[in-house]
């Protein structure tokens, strides 16, 4: 097997960094035969802070990557994240010209071109354009215009940029570690891959990742992404809390969180008592499972009134009667859901990957949603680009490629 059948996805994230390596079969199916984390260091609310801290934990983790599956690997799919991670939805238009008033590619990119036109800060660089629709002479939902008549062409976009520092920080530490980027795609885009069905997409659906120091959250409408925001807050600011108010350290609130926390007091018995070292690492303090509840459940509410508020903002909250799927590692706390559910007063489920091969046990945890996205997008490139390859002498096979990838397909 060559080294182009292996794909490998790279989440840095603030509490870890994930890379997952996958073997494309014949039948275009990934196997993961590999996955390495390590502690992310130089790394604060999904941005790169010390860039030789997080080479070493890029580094680390790859190299466990390696071991794992046996194989080395010499580039990666890579998630970006961050609050200065910015979304707008946009429109371009033009008039169709020419002797046949038939739409080409060419047109395609042009309305496309038009739609970034002035979008784009000087202080941020493009991530992704994904196309939502195009309108031909006020026809609405059109999914590809190619070949179509038609005196006028609208699309409507949905453009990510980032800030090109963080944006080239990114690629300094991927490089630096001795990976080449394949390609860079924003991380609630890559974890929806992995969580949420396409009928989800289509009927309108808010996905929220609650990582360690960020909360990234994406709408889905129609099928494609119609809104998206990285919050700075995460599982970092739950743990910083209990540490106040347990008068310990962050390493111990952090144990007591991932063992007894809680987000409901249903869920805990209330006799239930939990010892502490105090924060000298010595004395032992006893405290109630339920207390541990009133100081978890406030923070988490309190991020997703953030949600709602944004939310309401993007103007989407009557376009989402699919619901809330809640992901990423936070969302491990029990009884999140319900809280989503009481504070955005929509239906929300947990959402992890569903991976059905052998290291499923391991793979299927909501902290790696990102990174099995990245793989599943990563595939579907692959798969796509393959069959384009082995037909590509065939009339049509160029635009059975065009329409498949047309709201992935970025103009990096
Ligand atoms: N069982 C658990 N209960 C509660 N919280 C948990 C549990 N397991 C992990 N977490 C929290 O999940 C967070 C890590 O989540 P995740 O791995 O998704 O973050 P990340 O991708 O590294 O960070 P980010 O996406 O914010 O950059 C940490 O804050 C950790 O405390
Ligand atoms: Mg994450």
């Amino acid at each position: 097997m060559g080294m182009d059948e292996i794909i490998v996805g790279l989440d840095i994230g603030s509490g870890k960094v994930c890379t997952v390596v996958g073997e494309l079969g014949e039948d275009d199916q990934i196997e993961i035969i590999g996955i390495g984390t390590a502690p992310s260091l130089g790394i604060r609310k999904g941005v790169i802070i010390d860039l030789d801290q997080a080479i070493q934990s890029v580094k680390e983790s790859i190299e466990s990557a390696e071991r794992m599956a046996g194989t080395r690997f010499n580039s990666a799919f890579v998630s970006i994240a961050g609050s200065h991670i910015t979304s707008v939805n946009s429109k371009g238009v033009i008039a169709i010209s020419g002797e046949s008033p038939e739409i080409t590619e060419n047109d395609i990119e042009k309305v496309i071109e038009a739609a970034k036109a002035g979008i784009i800060s000087s202080d941020k660089e493009l991530i992704h354009t994904l196309s939502r629709e195009f309108i031909v002479d006020g026809q609405s939902g059109i999914s590809d215009p190619l070949g179509m008549s038609g005196a006028r062409l609208e699309c409507k976009v949905h453009i990510v940029t980032g800030s090109i520092t963080a944006v080239q920080n990114l690629i300094k530490c991927v490089e630096g570690a001795g990976l080449d980027i394949e390609e860079i795609i924003f991380g609630t885009l890559a974890s929806s891959n992995a969580i949420l069905s396409n009928a989800e997409k289509d009927l309108g659906v808010l996905l929220i990742d609650i990582g360690a120091g960020t909360t990234e959250i994406a709408i889905f409408v129609e099928g494609g992404l119609a809104y998206s925001a990285v919050l700075p807050v995460g599982g970092i600011q739950i743990t910083n809390d209990l540490a106040v108010g347990l008068r310990t350290s962050i390493e111990e609130a952090e144990k007591i969180k991932i063992n007894y926390g809680s987000t409901v007091e249903n869920n805990v018995s209330p006799e239930k008592l939990v010892a502490i070292s105090g924060i000298d690492g010595k004395d032992k303090n006893n405290v109630s499972q339920k207390y541990l509840v009133e100081i978890i459940e406030p923070r988490v509410s309190e991020i997703f009134d953030l949600i709602g508020t944004e939310v309401r903002k993007s103007g989407c909250y009557n376009m989402i009667p699919g619901g809330i799927v809640v992901t990423g590692g936070s969302s491990l706390l029990p009884g999140i859901s319900e809280v989503a559910e009481q504070v955005l007063n929509l239906p929300s489920r947990l959402g992890r990957p569903h991976y059905e091969g052998e290291l499923a046990d391991m793979v299927n945890d909501p902290s790696y949603s990102e990174a099995i996205g990245l793989l599943s997008f990563a595939t579907e490139k692959y798969s796509i680009g393959r069959s384009f390859q082995s037909t590509k002498r065939k009339t049509g096979a160029k635009n059975i490629f065009t329409k498949i990838i047309s709201w992935l397909k970025d103009f990096f």
